[in-house]
């Protein structure tokens, strides 16, 4: 019934006494408003003239009115309760998400994640709303009206006892059924949102391979799974709510069977029957309001035991040592670093150590390697083993603030916002002024670029509106990155691999001069760009194996020497 997460929200045990509370006086009106109801008919019936009866009617629409202000005014309350909750809730999933980055998205998958930030966000809303009052009604009000019946007439209130638990059981036994139809349910919803996000990012591979009709098939094959789980999820809940209409009606039936008959032996007077009779469907009311809306609120419940294991997903402790800015003098080691996907090791045991403003190239085949070390040179991913030594200060990990402040990062496709040209370039620098905007854009020949755009610097880009051809956006990325002349650390993840040669050597011209009085890390598989760099690290298959300059490796006629050789073609027969 409950989350367990429910018991973590914030400030939950006001709402818990003040429910209770409002469940009681709640129960206390319906008594009332019975009360009054069947003294003014039994008098009347008795011959009692209306116009003494005034003052009972009155105090009968008093208790109405009260009961239906309470439950306006707590379910205003909820409203704001559950909005404010989920909010908090959007908070701390977000900031989870950021903290712990791919490690935490890899393990969900990006459409579940999405789904659950929009969808799963609203459905808990829904529940926190509906559910909470619910079921302390559904445990409060009959215990109250229960009371009060037995006082009135305890053999009725017999009969109701017996037959409370009864339904009790029996809606346990349709939760349980509900409950796996709603997991199920829960469970395809997600593979169909994964597997659309998935279809989304990859609509340009399916269509230029022509597989994009096959997926269609696909996904719609995915939407029907998740059809007829809805399907099968509303046929239990309403059988159940039937199920449960007919024994409550049933019930009350009987209790005024009974009453009738009693009446009619005049074993009973006219009043306390009266007065079981109007309470006995109230009695029932609570446990029916809770079976009509169990169904609607179970997505929520599993949206937020979901939300409850990625919130309470390890993270790595991270200590944030202080850093010293990186200077001509900064020394930094990289110890045995390892990295584990799921099943696949990706890097084992790499060390090196840098320092000072050089040129470090990260070279090997694709796969080998070169994208998960510069992950963990930014602090993205953390290693699976080893640690990094900073100035002599030794870390787990570097997802340090100060480190990271340090950084640009000029990855293969670099992701251009689709905002305006000046954000676009000032992400890292949003203060830059229009002179050092200029100077950028000239620098990096954007001025091209610039002239075509209707509204120059404000010209919204990026998705859909005007996309960048790829050496543009490589230019904007490297704009980004010169901008902020605080970020002494370059970190280049195969920034020309999808750029044709004559693209990528005008752009080579360009970037070089970015590279001097920077320590840069610049993995890529094109090794012209080795003759720059002032030391080259060789992996293959996740191991270093081979480091120096350029002309030490080419003396050693070893791995580097064969990944030339393999680059160009040439392939050397294996002795
Ligand atoms: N998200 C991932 N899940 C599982 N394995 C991965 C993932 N990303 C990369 N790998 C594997 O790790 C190895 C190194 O990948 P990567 O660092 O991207 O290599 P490179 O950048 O040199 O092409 C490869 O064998 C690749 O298959
Ligand atoms: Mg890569």
């Amino acid at each position: 019934m409950f989350d367990k997460n429910i018991f973590k929200l914030n400030g939950i045990k006001r709402v818990f006494v003040l429910l209770v509370g409002l469940a009681i006086s709640q129960a206390f009106f319906i008594l009332g408003q019975a009360y009054f109801l069947a003294l003014v008919i039994s008098r009347l019936w008795s011959g009692q003239v209306f116009k003494n009866q005034i003052n009972y009617i009155l105090l009968f629409f008093l208790c109405y009115l009260c009961r239906h202000l309470l439950t306006f005014f707590r379910d205003r309350y909820l409203d704001a309760y559950a909005r404010q909750q989920a909010k908090l809730l959007r908070t701390e999933l977000l900031e989870k998400i950021f903290r712990m980055g791919p490690t935490l998205i890899q393990k969900h998958g990006t459409g579940n994640v999405t789904t659950m930030l929009i969808e799963g966000i609203h459905q808990v809303e829904n529940y926190l709303q509906l559910i909470l009052v619910k079921i302390i009604n559904m445990t409060v009000i009959p215990i109250v009206l229960l009371v009060g019946i037995f006082i009135l007439d305890w053999e009725s209130g017999v009969v109701l006892f017996l037959v409370f638990p009864l339904i009790i059981i029996f809606m346990i036994i349709l939760g349980y059924a509900a409950q796996s139809k709603a997991d199920r349910q829960y469970r395809t919803f997600q593979i169909l949102s994964n597997h659309f996000i998935d279809s989304l990012r990859g609509i340009d591979t399916l269509q230029v391979f022509g597989i994009s009709k096959k997926y269609e098939k696909s996904i719609y094959q995915t939407s029907e799974n998740f059809r007829k789980a809805t399907i099968s999820t509303l046929k239990v809940a309403i059988l159940s709510t039937f199920a449960l209409d007919f024994f409550t009606t049933l019930s009350v039936a009987i209790v005024a069977v009974l009453l009738g008959l009693r009446l009619l032996d005049g074993n009973i007077l006219l009043f306390p029957a009266l007065t079981t009779l109007i309470l006995a469907p109230e009695y029932f009311l609570p446990i029916r309001d809770f079976a009509s809306d169990y169904h609607a609120t179970l997505d929520g419940k599993n949206a937020m035991a979901e939300m409850g294991t990625i919130i309470s997903e390890q993270e790595a402790e991270i200590k944030q040592m202080p850093l010293q800015k990186w200077s001509a003098q900064g020394h930094a080691q990289f110890n045995q670093l390892s990295y584990r996907y799921e099943q696949k090791l990706a890097l084992s045991d790499v060390s090196f150590s840098v320092s000072g403003f050089q040129k470090i190239g990260i070279v090997g085949m694709s796969g080998s390697g070169k994208s998960t070390l510069i992950n963990l040179i930014s602090g993205f991913f953390q290693p699976t083993q080893g640690e990094f030594k900073i100035d002599q200060v030794a870390l787990k990990n570097l997802s340090q603030k100060d480190w990271q402040r340090q950084l640009a990062y000029i990855p293969q496709n670099p992701y251009i916002f689709h905002k305006t040209l000046r954000e676009n370039l000032a992400f890292y620098h949003p203060e830059a002024t229009d002179e050092q905007l200029m100077a950028v854009i000239n620098q990096l020949d954007l001025q091209g670029l610039l002239d075509e755009l209707p509204a120059g610097l404000d010209t919204v880009i990026g998705d859909g509106k005007r996309s960048l051809s790829g050496g543009q956006a490589q230019r904007v990325a490297l704009a980004r990155a010169l901008l902020d002349s605080e970020r002494k650390i370059l970190l280049f993840d195969e920034p020309t691999a999808h750029l044709d040669i004559e693209t990528e050597l005008a752009l080579k011209e360009k970037m070089l001069p970015l590279m001097a009085n920077k320590l840069v890390f610049f993995a890529t598989h094109r090794l012209h760009w080795m003759h720059e760099m002032d030391y080259i690290l060789v992996l293959a298959q996740g191991r270093l194996v081979e480091a120096g300059t350029y002309d030490e490796l080419r003396a050693k006629q070893g791995a580097f020497t064969q990944l030339i050789q393999e680059m160009r073609g040439h392939q050397h027969a294996k002795n």
